[in-house]
């Protein structure tokens, strides 16, 4: 069905069209299309009782890397395959949307950078990707560092509470306790606004932030009116005479007012800083919570990673340059990030039909989709997946360490680090797709810098002063998901200040 004559440029649309068709028909004849796409069965009434993206890893592993999921008349393809995870994401990344998600967020985000249509994120990513400069992520780090005290202060004086009746150890919700951490940072790091929901005896300003819409739009268009009625114009160039660290407004609200003129429409501007405070918030206090679930289950690893804190640090504070040498709790914050990806699941739908490529799994010819179909591409099942980690369940941060003798590279196992070189951080570059906690293609996240060297410094300045146990079982956690994986009832912890802390 090749459309023989030669094309002029009124006969293209008609040719894509029939190129499209014959991919469908040439795919359908070879047993490749989406009716042949193997097919999870009696799907809804298995969903009862565990998360969604649980029992995707079960079909996963009985129809293999690319499958349909059908829920009643609608039907989603679900994606665990590096390959085919690639081909959506970057390569053909601008043949598909937000679809459902873009539908359940815009009430909240608008057109903010997530769910925002092509033409809106083609515009937007321009302006706000620059302002997560490394002059900006420094001066982060020592936002994050202050934030992380206060949490620390904190414990301490409810020990000293404690220590009155002979009690030298401290139970806590640390999930809540790093939420609000999470809260406070990206309020100052965004839009330079202190929630102060870490020393507040009772978060009442953050359990409104977190019911009211209308609270907290109208206090963004607050801090968006003051942004621009102090407003310094700049360019790069003077921006990086500016001295970030001693700023006492290094926000991205600052740089995208200051950079980018007072013509900035300020409900763009509005939906870009809410998509950021709820990107940013409880997706990075899902990591620390995941990290020290895991630390507690195993710990010497948690002892590795306080001598190497102890060495780092001594008992001095977080700084950027700190961060290279905290190499071990850099691959915790990773490992976490690889047993609970923040989302589980990525949400795209077709704008075209296109024809996905075979994977690594089996399915070598690939499929052929149509436009609007649905699909979940699987972060969790690629993460886990038994084709390319060895115990993909359990939490090893060394998996990622090592060397090749010959040319001694140190790098991320199995993977090649010379894809990425410098990277502080094992990316889906070096996995090749095998490893996208922050997505991959031009809709990565904008925040990961941001977020994982927040973790890191929470992490470390945590288990510099504390040795942290559950308080029950970890079969006790129970495990919920929105957005993100999360606890049903919280991570109830005990918190007992180190011997050498001072
Ligand atoms: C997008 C994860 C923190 C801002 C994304 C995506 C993922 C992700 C997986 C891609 C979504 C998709 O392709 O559908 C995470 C995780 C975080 C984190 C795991 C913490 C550990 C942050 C922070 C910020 C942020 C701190 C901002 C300060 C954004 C934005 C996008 C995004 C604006 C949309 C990018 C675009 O479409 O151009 N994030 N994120 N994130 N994230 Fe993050």
């Amino acid at each position: 069905v090749r459309c023989q004559s030669t094309s002029t440029e009124e006969e293209e649309p008609k040719r894509n069209i029939l190129d499209n068709a014959s991919n469908l028909l040439t795919n359908f004849l070879s047993g490749g299309s989406l009716g042949s796409m193997p097919t999870a069965e009696g799907a809804v009434s298995d969903l009862f009782g565990k998360p969604l993206f649980l029992s995707l890893y079960d079909w996963f592993l009985e129809h293999g890397g690319v499958y349909k999921l059908a829920f009643g008349p609608k039907a989603f393809v679900v994606v665990s395959d590096p390959i085919v995870a690639r081909h959506i994401l970057r390569e053909n990344a601008f043949s598909y949307d937000k679809g459902v998600l873009a539908d359940i967020l815009e009430p909240i985000m608008g057109k903010g950078l997530i769910p925002a249509d092509l033409n809106t994120w083609k515009q937007r990513r321009r302006v706000v990707a620059p302002g997560f400069h490394a002059l900006y992520l420094e001066a982060m780090v020592k936002i994050f560092t202050d934030c992380a005290e206060k949490t620390i202060l904190k414990f301490e004086n409810l020990l000293k509470e404690e220590s009155l009746q002979e009690e030298k150890v401290i139970e806590l919700d640390l999930e809540a306790e790093f939420s609000s951490l999470a809260l406070d940072i990206i309020g100052l790091g965004v839009f330079n606004y202190d929630f102060g929901s870490v020393t507040k005896e009772s978060p009442v300003i953050k359990r409104k932030f977190q019911s009211d819409l209308k609270v907290i739009n109208d206090c963004l268009d607050g801090l968006i009116r003051n942004a621009k009625e102090t407003r310094q114009e700049t360019d790069v160039e003077k921006l990086q005479q500016r001295d970030y660290l001693n700023l006492k407004d290094a926000s991205l609200l600052r740089f995208l007012v200051d950079m980018r003129g007072a013509d900035v429409d300020d409900r763009q501007l509005r939906d870009d800083l809410m998509t950021m405070l709820i990107a940013g918030h409880e997706t990075t206090a899902a990591v620390l919570t995941w990290a020290v679930f895991l630390l507690a289950q195993h710990p010497s690893k948690m002892k590795k990673a306080q001598a190497e804190v102890d060495s780092v640090l001594g008992q001095g504070r977080t700084t950027f340059e700190s961060l290279k040498d905290l190499k071990y709790l850099r691959l915790i914050v990773v490992e976490t990030l690889r047993l609970y990806p923040q989302p589980p699941l990525l949400i795209r739908r077709a704008l075209t039909s296109d024809a996905l490529p075979g994977g690594y799994m089996g399915d070598k010819d690939g499929y052929a989709i149509p436009d609007g179909t649905d699909i979940f591409i699987s972060v969790y099942n690629l993460h886990r997946s038994p084709y390319f980690w060895d115990k993909p369940h359990e939490f090893e941060p060394e998996r990622f360490l090592v060397r090749r003798e010959s040319e001694g590279i140190e790098g991320w196992a199995g993977f090649d680090p010379c894809r990425s070189p410098g990277a502080l951080y094992p990316n889906e570059i070096i996995a090749d797709f095998a490893f996208l906690p922050f997505g991959g293609g031009p809709r990565k996240c904008v925040g990961d810098q941001f977020a994982l060297m927040e973790s890191t410094v929470a992490l470390a300045m945590l288990l510099q002063k504390f040795d942290v146990q559950l308080k029950g079982s970890a079969e006790d956690v129970e495990l919920v998901t929105g957005a993100t994986i999360h606890t049903k009832n919280g991570l109830l912890c005990k918190l007992k200040r180190r011997d050498n802390a001072h």
